[in-house]
């Protein structure tokens, strides 16, 4: 399946999102994280502004939910516009009943994974998925370093997912860089957020346009 980069807006200028997302052309989403100051111990934005960004940006929101009791929240991400959710397991009650419900709505439904947690007690669950998200940092905040340590949990989660008859994706989030990307990719990784890594950039959407070469490089 092809590369997909999805930048951070959470490097970005949060006083002007719009022109955040008008900077990166190239990208194929854009990534919003939305932590709420409990699961994670910081605090960003919530559905309103999802729906103020879905109105202005061009590329789909792909929306990380760092919120405890996603079960209840997580839904009304897709009435704000996002194209994907993607929620914590640790912090969800029912898994494969919120993944059905976000995707009856008419959004992909992801699961995510802190460093941590482990992929095999899930194993079972994968193919109810769009998407399974490996944290490569603490969930948090943006600019943290590459935890190399997660690389074989890459691996082992591409393996369970080729089991599944549909394509589920693959995403890594945090620290994701020129220098690392292209590693990620040959351990299976598929789409990449990075946020300092582009909006920390000179020129954004070339940066885009870098890391996607890079993981080509690295799947093909
Ligand atoms: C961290 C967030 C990431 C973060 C990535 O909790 O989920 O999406 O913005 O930022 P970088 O690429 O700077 O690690
Ligand atoms: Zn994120």
């Amino acid at each position: 399946m092809a590369i997909q980069i999805s930048p951070s807006i959470l490097s970005a200028d949060f006083a002007n999102l719009e022109a955040a997302a008008a900077s990166v052309p190239n990208a194929d989403w854009l990534h919003v994280d939305v932590m709420d100051s409990h699961f994670v111990p910081n605090l960003t934005l919530g559905a309103p502004v999802v729906e103020a960004l879905a109105r202005v940006s061009a590329q789909p929101l792909d929306c990380h939910l760092m919120i405890e009791d996603p079960d209840r929240w997580a839904p009304d991400y897709v009435e704000a516009g996002a194209s994907s959710v993607t929620f914590h397991v640790e912090a969800c009650a029912a898994p494969v009943r919120l993944a059905r419900e976000l995707r009856s709505l008419g959004a992909r439904a992801g699961m995510a994974l802190k460093p941590a947690t482990a992929i095999e007690p899930y194993a079972d669950l994968l193919c109810e998925l769009d998407m399974v998200l490996i944290m490569t940092v603490e969930p948090g905040f943006g600019g943290q370093d590459f935890l190399e340590v997660c690389l074989p949990k890459i691996e082992r989660a591409a393996a369970l997912l080729a089991h599944c008859d549909s394509d589920i994706w693959l995403q890594i989030d945090g620290g994701v860089s020129a220098e690392n990307i292209e590693r990620c990719a040959a351990a299976g990784a598929t789409v990449f957020v990075a946020g300092s890594a582009v909006f920390g950039a000179d020129r954004p959407d070339d940066m885009v346009q870098h890391l996607r070469d890079l993981a080509e490089k690295g799947s093909g």
